[in-house]
């Protein structure tokens, strides 16, 4: 099996965790995309759906699934993610859309935050092969990134080639990629980092995750929060 087939089973898994006639949540990347193409074949489900990506959002209604305003929403039986890592004990990193921030506005909406992968994104701990991603009001880069070395990290402003300046999220904000080795406590990295003023969100997520299914050749197994 590939690694595409691997994300096609765990989609297909996916399907298990909806209930009919439910607002849930999708976010970015391949895997959801397969789960919309599961959900539009299951003509019962009837669902709903809020989404922090774009890309996410115009494939839903390209495939005939109503997407919510985020805004309009306060709570959402299940949400489904995909991620660059995840540990054991479901803390993960969401580090290459830079979306992060929409990400765990509706991972906490949710109550169940459920990761989507294959065997390739699982470790015993997060290694942080990926850096931490911070998306940052502006005027606080400089000192952002100060702090961000005064904790051991280092900051990088996201670019990128399409473009002159920082990448620019959709809240109007820049995005620092902090590289981190060695992290003795990844929990409190995270509160370091949201502390920070000018932090709007990072991309370790360390509280929400409350599943995770992975998938290799053998079929799925599911790592739940207690
Ligand atoms: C980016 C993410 C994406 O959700 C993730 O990369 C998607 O992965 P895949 O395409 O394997 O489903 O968290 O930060």
């Amino acid at each position: 099996m590939n690694s595409d087939d691997l994300k096609k089973e765990c989609a297909k898994e996916a399907l298990k965790y909806i209930k009919t006639d439910s607002i849930i949540g999708l976010g970015g990347g391949s895997t959801i995309s397969h789960l919309i193409g599961y959900i539009k074949e299951d003509k019962n489900l009837k669902v709903k759906v809020v989404t922090p990506s774009f890309k996410t959002k115009m494939l839903c209604i390209d495939n005939g699934l109503e997407v919510l305003h985020n805004c309009s929403v306060d709570k959402v039986s299940v949400a489904f993610d995909g991620c660059d890592e995840v540990d054991e004990n479901l803390n993960a990193l969401k580090s290459g859309g830079g979306i992060h921030t929409k990400e765990k506005l509706i991972a906490s909406m949710s109550e169940d935050y459920i990761l989507l992968v294959d065997k390739a994104k699982f470790s015993k701990i997060l290694t942080f092969k990926h850096p931490v991603v911070l998306e940052v009001i502006p005027d606080s880069l400089k000192y952002v990134e100060r702090k961000v070395k005064e904790l051991g990290g280092l900051p990088t402003l996201r670019t990128s080639n399409a473009k002159d300046g920082g990448t620019i999220t959709e809240g109007g904000n820049l995005l620092i990629d902090a590289a981190f080795s060695d992290v003795k406590n990844i929990g409190e990295l995270e509160n370091n980092l949201k502390n920070i003023s000018g932090v709007v969100d990072t991309s370790l997520f360390t509280k929400v995750v409350t599943k995770v299914l992975i998938t290799d050749e053998e079929g799925t197994r599911v790592i739940s929060k207690n």
